[in-house]
């Protein structure tokens, strides 16, 4: 279990109880061994049993994720402790001990202590976390080649790269492909030399005819392929040669996939393509986001040399409409994905990138392929019977929630494929980005799912 999918002050906590149940066990073998006449043994085992007890359940703490944690701690732990303080309290008084100020006082110190902490806790979390990312601001004044390339990277990866962690932005291109030499996860191009090949490309046999040919519209994007002059308007290569050139390309591959599938990586024998039009919900990027997405992917292999790019700068783009790129990207984009649960349910799966992936009933766009058509209220209980099910789940709901926080641990099978699903293509960092009511309301929806019906 990865250490970030625990509740950092539960699992404080419930150190603190283990302690709390050895201090308690020691103070009472200390009072036995003062006083005479009172039955050690008996209360020494009493005591010792609970100490025994709450350091078992914290044990058991950090086996849980954060939201069983936390319903672990509600409904059993904090009732143990509370029987415990209770029965100190039986300890004192019938052996009618009278020196010290008394357990239950102790214990209402004790449980106020905790009770404040609890309460600036929870004050704090969405606080801390929920305020909504600042609107995007408009381009102001002049920016440089490499000021343009830099913004299109922070859309890709975000602004904040953490060592060891995928970081992914607003364009969320990360969550399928990969950048650099020799880095393959399997369902997607690496997008390494795409700079190169986008020129290659266009003189294919292939790219003339397959999937669709030049001129015909393709019917999920609505746009014409090969005709960079049929792209809806605002996000139009402005000026340029007349023919068809790498950028073309590369604007084409963000706008239109199954213009042009890359072979291999396609649905139906390379016939559509499963990655997202990345001007239409839910990652909806303006003209200027695009052209400085392609700005970055026309440079990113040669560093600091910005001769191949061919897209214009906001300032000298008269397409440009002023909007949408975020003037100080390191500000907008510093803020990690996370929904609180107040949002309605297609908006948080929208924000939490699930459609791109998953094909989902009840969530519109919702048409993802890249993992399995999210049928939770069939598929779930065929999983956990699965002899290959190693997982922890026992019923849907559990089921639903571990695979949502830890995709590995049951790998499904893609019986249309006859292979299983690439292990690893799910990101692991969902975790981070729910609060506990948003992860509860996720995992009743996604277990609610089913097939519509008559389809
Ligand atoms: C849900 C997964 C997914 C996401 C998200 C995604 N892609 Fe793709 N992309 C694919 C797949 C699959 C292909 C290969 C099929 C095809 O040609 O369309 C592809 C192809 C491409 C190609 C053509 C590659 C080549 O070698 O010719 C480019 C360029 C590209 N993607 C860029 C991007 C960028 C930039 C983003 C983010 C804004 C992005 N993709 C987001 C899945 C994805
Ligand atoms: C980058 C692609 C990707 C994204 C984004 C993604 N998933 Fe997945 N998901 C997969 C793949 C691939 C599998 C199958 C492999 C596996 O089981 O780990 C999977 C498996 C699952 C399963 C198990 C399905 C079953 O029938 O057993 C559930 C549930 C699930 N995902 C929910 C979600 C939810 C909810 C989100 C958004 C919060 C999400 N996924 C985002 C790729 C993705």
């Amino acid at each position: 279990m990865l250490p970030e999918q625990h509740d950092i002050l539960f699992s404080f906590l419930a150190i603190a109880f283990a302690i709390f149940g050895i201090f308690v066990f020691s103070n009472v073998i200390r009072e036995c061994r003062e006083r005479e006449g009172i039955n050690a043994k008996l209360w020494g085992a009493v005591f010792g049993a609970f100490a025994i007890v709450c350091f078992l359940m914290t044990v058991h703490m950090f086996g849980l994720v954060q939201a069983d944690q936390l319903a672990f701690f509600f409904s059993i732990y904090l009732w143990v402790v509370l029987l415990l303080l209770f029965i100190w309290g039986v300890f004192y008084k019938s052996n009618k001990i009278e020196s010290q100020s008394p357990p239950i006082i102790r214990g209402f110190f004790f449980w106020t202590t905790v009770s404040i902490l609890l309460a600036g806790y929870t004050n704090w979390l969405p606080q801390q976390r929920s305020d909504p990312p600042p609107k995007e601001a408009a381009v102001i004044g002049d920016v440089t080649m490499e000021e343009f390339a830099e913004m299109g990277r922070v859309i890709i990866f975000g602004a904040k790269q953490v060592a060891g962690q995928k970081s992914i932005g607003k364009g969320q291109c990360p969550l399928c492909h990969t950048f650099d030499p020799g880095d393959h996860m399997g369902r997607c191009p690496n997008l390494f030399g795409v700079e190169e090949r986008s020129h290659g490309r266009v003189k294919e046999d292939r790219y003339t005819n397959l999937p669709v040919k030049i001129g015909e519209t393709e019917p999920a994007s609505g746009i014409v392929k090969g005709k960079h002059d049929e792209m809806p308007e605002e996000y139009r290569r402005q000026h340029g040669p007349e023919e068809f050139i790498g950028e073309d390309y590369i604007r084409e591959s963000l706008m239109c996939p199954t213009c042009y599938v890359v072979e291999g990586f396609g649905q139906d024998g390379d016939t559509r393509s499963p990655m997202p039009v990345i001007v239409k919900p839910p990652i909806s990027l303006s003209r200027v986001e695009v052209n400085a997405i392609i700005a970055y992917l026309q440079s990113k292999d040669t560093p600091g040399e910005f001769s191949s790019v061919t897209v214009p700068l906001p300032q000298d783009d008269p397409g440009h409409t002023g909007g949408a790129v975020a003037e100080e990207p390191a500000a907008d984009e510093d803020r990690p994905v996370f929904v609180t649960g107040n949002e309605d349910i297609q908006t948080m799966i929208n924000t939490l990138g699930c459609p791109l992936c998953h094909t989902i009933p009840g969530i519109d766009g919702a048409v993802g392929e890249l993992g399995p058509k999210l049928h939770e209220k069939i598929n779930a209980p065929q999983r956990i019977k699965d002899p290959n099910y190693k997982g922890k789940a026992t019923n849907t709901k559990e089921y639903v929630q571990e695979s949502i926080l830890s995709p590995g641990a049951y790998v499904v099978f893609d019986e249309v494929a006859g292979e299983p699903f690439p292990d690893g293509l799910m990101p692991t960092t969902f975790s981070q980005m729910l609060s506990v009511q948003a992860l509860d309301k996720l995992v009743n929806f996604i277990s609610q799912t089913e097939p519509p019906a008559g389809g």
